[in-house]
């Protein structure tokens, strides 16, 4: 069966000074979500943007035709709560945080969720996927990270892949709707094995925005996918 693919360009590698623009070039050019890296300097060594970036960003995010394309929030601070509900009035679609960053995973999981917002949990590369034994009914998606969380353009880390195929297994078994996110040094010619290992959504920064071209990068991405 085909897989319903997602590509989701990650905005840490557009340029911050034109930000709607790229964010409206980029959804143009065929992206299926809106991927938002937020820093903290605390969790990670480096420092982005916040919900007021995201609600500002929020009208640009819509096809030509009006549809909202969903804003895909991936935090990486700690504490987690206070931010993921601010980045949930600013009109997150999907808010997904390190559940090393949380004091109370499940609490964290609840007070996104009754905010309207899907809710996800990121897994860094050294980090098992032991706690999705205690939250995988509770959640809308699975986000690997396939390099170190903290910066753009870094190489994608192949034992990722393993977790990737662990992570599917646990979705089927779940049978319930779980999207399987990977995020970190995707381009054109590594998608397809990370798509044969299970994945079914992707994150691509440096790959899509470092090209003048970003329509031409995604269609190679969508044509690899099959
Ligand atoms: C890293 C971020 C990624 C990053 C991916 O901490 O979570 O989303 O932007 O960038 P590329 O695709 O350049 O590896
Ligand atoms: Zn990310």
């Amino acid at each position: 069966m085909k897989k319903n693919y997602r590509i989701a360009p990650s905005i840490l590698s557009a340029d911050f000074a034109r930000l709607g623009a790229e964010v409206k070039s980029v959804i143009e050019a065929g992206a299926d979500w809106i991927h938002f890296d937020v820093m903290d300097n605390h969790y990670v060594p480096n420092l982005t943007f916040g919900p007021m970036i995201c609600k500002a960003l929020k009208p640009h995010a819509q096809t030509g035709a009006g549809v909202d394309v969903p804003i895909d929030v991936h935090l990486m601070v700690s504490p987690v709560d206070t931010l993921a509900a601010s980045f949930a009035d600013a009109g997150a679609d999907l808010i997904s945080f390190h559940p090393d960053a949380s004091g109370h995973v499940h609490r964290s999981i609840q007070a996104i969720k009754s905010q309207g917002v899907k809710a996800g949990l990121v897994f860094n590369p050294a980090e098992p996927l032991d706690v999705l034994k205690w939250t995988l009914d509770e959640i809308d998606l699975i986000l690997i990270m396939s390099v170190n969380p903290g910066f753009g353009g870094q190489s994608f880390i192949d034992s990722a892949l393993r977790k990737i195929e662990q992570a599917r297994k646990l979705i089927d078994a779940s049978g319930r709707d779980i999207r399987l996110e990977v995020d970190g040094g995707i381009k054109t010619d590594n998608i397809r094995r990370v798509a044969d290992a299970g994945a079914d959504t992707f994150v691509a920064g440096s790959a899509i925005f470092g090209k003048p071209n970003y329509k031409a990068v995604i269609d190679q991405m969508r044509l690899a996918l099959g």
